[in-house]
């Protein structure tokens, strides 16, 4: 065996993914047998300080001497703590902290000099995310006696890392990356970096342990045959999306990803219900193809008034663009920053749960299932099953399955 080892320093300011690319590297390393650990500044201080101390943004402002003495205490005792973890039979120490201010890097890169060290700074400035992100680690213990002050305290701690953020420059080895994106912006190495290319290729793969991706179930404008529109569930539809909480009951839904239509948030609704946990976050990113001028047509009507329209989409379903309206085309990169954002926000838990549309969802499947553009638009997306999506590095499954 190698006795290569690495030390990997995390940075970036808070919220920005660091702690679940932590996960998701250690996680990847260990399941190949590389024994690796995450040592987080974090959890030192929630150990070791008052939560009612550091909570508060004061902790974080660069003129209050005392905390940023205690910050660097907490930095060190991590560096001993990975030094003597690969002293010993770990392989890869992850260091994971803000590490905003250059002097902090420079001081690491001194101290951690015994193996080879990568920075990896995670960088991502979608504000919906930002905002989404935050509303989740206000909903911590450690933010509870804050009650509604906690999202400003937490945005006046982004602001202090901010004065004092310099970008990774002068290291000697560092990867910039889109966290969002799971993408590689910029990348530089002076020395040989151990297990570098799977690294790479743990940073880029989405990879997804359970995806339940749901049609919503029957509505209105399902039963009529129109499209588009904001209808509600019929009496049918409410009894599927009860089946459907059912049938989810036994598995630890945390979020369900919808729509921002109503006939999404109701199904999901009834499904969050029976859960113990479970929130509902709706992205516009997956609203139901714009049907332009067609929007809340029948498909005979559309046939009938409008057979420019209907011929034309006929012909060429994946690349028609719908007057005043969308293609199949130009709803991917909409869906895909949907994927992206449902993934970033839902990093944490085993199981993902969409409930789309039916555009949408074939869109979604598309993603993770190869298919010619021309095959797309008729994917089979009932209302009356759901697929279950595995794809990971070891692991394919696509299944269509019934819930009731
Ligand atoms: O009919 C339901 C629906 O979700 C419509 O709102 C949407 O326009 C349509 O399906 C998309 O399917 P297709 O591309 O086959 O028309």
């Amino acid at each position: 065996m190698s006795d290569e080892k690495l030390y990997i320093v995390l940075m970036g300011l808070p919220a920005r993914g660091k702690s679940t690319l932590a996960v998701r590297l250690r996680d990847a390393f260990q399941k190949s047998g590389i024994a690796s650990r995450i040592f987080n500044n974090g959890n030192l201080r929630r150990l070791y300080r008052p939560l009612d101390e550091t909570a508060n943004s004061d902790f974080y402002s660069p003129e209050n001497n005392a905390a940023v003495a205690l910050r660097e205490g907490f930095a060190r005792l991590n560096m001993e703590r990975a030094k003597t973890y690969l002293r010993s039979n770990g392989r890869v120490a992850i260091l994971d902290a803000t590490n905003a201010r250059r002097a902090r890097r420079a001081a690491i890169e001194k101290h951690l000099n015994d193996h080879p060290l990568l920075f990896i700074e995670c960088i991502n400035d979608d504000e919906d995310i930002l905002h989404l992100s935050i509303q989740e680690k206000i909903n911590l213990p450690e933010f509870a006696h804050l009650k509604d002050r906690a999202a400003k305290e937490f945005l006046k701690r982004i602001d202090y890392y901010k004065m004092i953020y310099e970008p990774l420059k002068p290291e000697r080895n560092y990867l910039r990356i889109d966290s969002l994106q799971n993408m590689i912006i910029e990348e530089k190495h002076s020395d040989v970096i151990p297990f570098y290319e799977r690294l790479r290729d743990y940073i880029v793969t989405d990879e997804v342990k359970n995806l339940f991706l749901i049609r919503h179930t029957e509505t209105e404008y399902n039963v009529a045959n129109r499209i588009g529109g904001n209808s509600k569930l019929t009496p049918k539809g409410r009894a599927q999306a009860v089946a459907l909480g059912l049938f989810f009951k036994k598995k630890k839904i945390s979020y369900i990803f919808t729509s921002e239509k109503s006939r999404t948030m109701d199904t999901a609704r009834a499904i969050c219900d029976m859960q113990d946990d479970c929130r509902i976050i709706s992205l516009k990113e997956f609203n139901e193809i714009n049907a332009g001028i067609c929007e809340k047509m029948t498909y005979e009507d559309i046939e009938r008034k409008l057979p420019h329209v209907f011929k034309k989409r006929g012909a060429d379903k994946y690349h028609y663009v719908y007057p005043e309206g969308e293609s199949y085309e130009t709803m991917k990169p909409r869906i895909t920053q949907g994927i992206k954002k449902a993934f970033f926000l839902n990093r944490r838990a085993k199981n993902i749960m969409i409930v789309g549309h039916q555009a949408v969802n074939r869109m979604i499947l598309s993603h993770f299932l190869y298919r010619r553009e021309d095959d797309v638009p008729y994917i089979y997306v009932p209302q009356d099953r759901f697929y279950h999506i595995v794809s990971t590095q070891d692991k394919k499954l696509f299944e269509l399955k019934r819930y009731e």
